[in-house]
C-alpha cells in the first residue's frame, strides 16, 4: 500500500463508501487525476468495489474511451483504506454511505474531526438534509450535497444541493470539481429528494402499486415507459437497479420530509426488502439475476 501522508494533498479526494455509488465516483475521480483514499468498514466491501472499478475500467478500454495505460494509471490512484484517520490527508471528502441520517452524521462528525479546517465535506445522499447533515459539524458552510447518479462513470448529472449554510465559495469549489470531473452541475435547494428524486421514485413506487394491483405485470409498465415514453430503461427494472431497499429508504425520507402519506412506500415494495429481494445486487427484484 503506498504511503498515504505522501499522497499530495490537494490532489487528493476522500470517498466513504465503497458500493454501487462510492466505487463509481472513486472511478470517475481517479480517471479524471485526481488520488482517492476509498474507505470502508470491511475489507470485503473494499475488495468488491475495487473489482468492480476495474471491471469498469476495462470496459472502458475495450470501447476505446481510455488507453490500457490511462485505465492502470486511473486504478492505480485509488489507495483502499479501513482507517478512517488515514483520510487526514484529503482536502475534499465525498460521502456515499448507507442512506440513513444516523450512519451519515455519524461518519460528518468525524469527518470534521479528521479533516483539514478548509476541507469541504460532501455527501452523496439522494434525499437527507443536507442542512441537517452540516449541523453535526462545526464547518456547516463547508457542508454540500453531491448527488452522483447511477452508472456513475456513464451518467452526466450531478445534483449540488446548497443546506442552508454552504457558503457559495463552497458552491463554487464543487460546481468547478463536478466540471473537472466531466460532468454537468445542476444546482438544487435543499428539500426531502431534491429534483431527481422528489419526481422518479413515486414514479417507481406507482408502478410497483401498479403490479401490486394486477394492472399490468412488471414486464408490461416496463414496456409502457421503454416504448411509449422512451426511457432507457422501465421503472421495474430501474428500481432493480438502484436496489429496492434505497427506494424504500428514499419514499420514507420524502414521507418525512414533505409531510404526505401519498409518499409511503408501496407495501409491495416493503414486503420484498423485508424477504431480502433488493434487485440486481441481491440476485433477485422484479426480475432474477444470475
Ligand atoms: N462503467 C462504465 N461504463 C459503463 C457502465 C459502467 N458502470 N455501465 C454502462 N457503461 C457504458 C457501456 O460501456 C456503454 O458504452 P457505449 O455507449 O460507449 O457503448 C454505455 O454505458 C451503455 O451501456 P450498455 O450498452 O451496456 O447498456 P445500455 O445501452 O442498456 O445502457 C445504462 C445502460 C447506461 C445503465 C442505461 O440503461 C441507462 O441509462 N439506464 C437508466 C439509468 C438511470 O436512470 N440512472 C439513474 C438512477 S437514479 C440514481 O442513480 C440516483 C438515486 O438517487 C437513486
Amino acid at each position: 500500500m503506498p504511503d498515504l501522508k505522501t499522497t499530495e494533498t490537494t490532489k487528493t479526494i476522500a470517498i466513504l463508501g465503497a458500493g454501487t455509488m462510492g466505487n463509481g465516483i472513486a472511478h470517475v475521480c481517479a480517471r479524471s487525476g485526481f488520488n482517492v483514499i476509498l474507505y470502508d468498514l470491511q475489507q470485503p466491501f473494499l475488495d468488491r468495489g475495487l473489482a468492480t472499478i476495474e471491471k469498469n475500467l476495462a470496459r472502458e478500454v475495450t470501447k476505446n474511451k481510455l488507453t490500457q495505460q490511462q485505465a492502470d494509471e486511473a486504478r492505480a490512484r485509488i489507495t483502499p483504506t479501513l482507517d478512517r484517520e488515514a483520510l487526514g490527508s484529503c482536502s475534499f471528502a465525498i460521502e456515499a454511505a448507507t442512506e440513513k441520517f444516523a450512519i451519515k452524521s455519524e461518519i460528518f462528525r468525524d469527518l470534521d474531526r479528521i479533516l483539514p479546517a478548509g476541507a469541504i465535506l460532501a455527501t452523496n445522499t439522494s434525499s437527507i438534509s443536507i442542512t441537517k447533515l452540516a449541523a453535526v459539524t462545526k464547518r456547516p458552510e463547508q457542508v454540500i450535497g453531491m448527488h452522483f447518479f447511477n452508472p456513475v462513470p456513464v451518467m452526466q448529472l450531478v445534483e449540488v444541493i446548497r443546506g442552508l449554510a454552504t457558503s457559495q465559495a463552497t458552491f463554487d469549489a464543487v460546481h468547478a470539481l463536478s466540471l473537472q470531473l466531466g460532468k454537468t452541475p445542476v444546482e438544487v435547494n435543499d428539500a426531502a429528494g431534491f429534483i431527481s428524486n422528489r419526481v422518479l421514485m413515486p414514479l417507481i413506487n406507482e408502478a410497483i402499486y401498479s403490479v401490486m394491483e394486477g394492472v399490468a405485470t412488471a414486464e408490461a409498465v416496463d414496456q409502457v415507459f421503454v416504448l411509449g415514453m422512451a426511457h432507457p430503461m422501465g421503472p421495474l427494472t430501474l428500481a432493480d437497479f438502484i436496489g429496492l431497499d434505497v427506494c424504500a429508504d428514499i419514499m420514507r425520507v420524502l414521507a418525512d420530509g414533505l409531510g404526505s402519506p401519498k409518499y409511503n412506500p408501496c407495501p409491495l415494495l416493503v414486503r420484498m426488502v423485508d424477504a431480502g429481494w433488493l434487485g440486481r445486487k441481491s440476485g433477485r427484484g422484479f426480475y432474477t439475476y444470475p
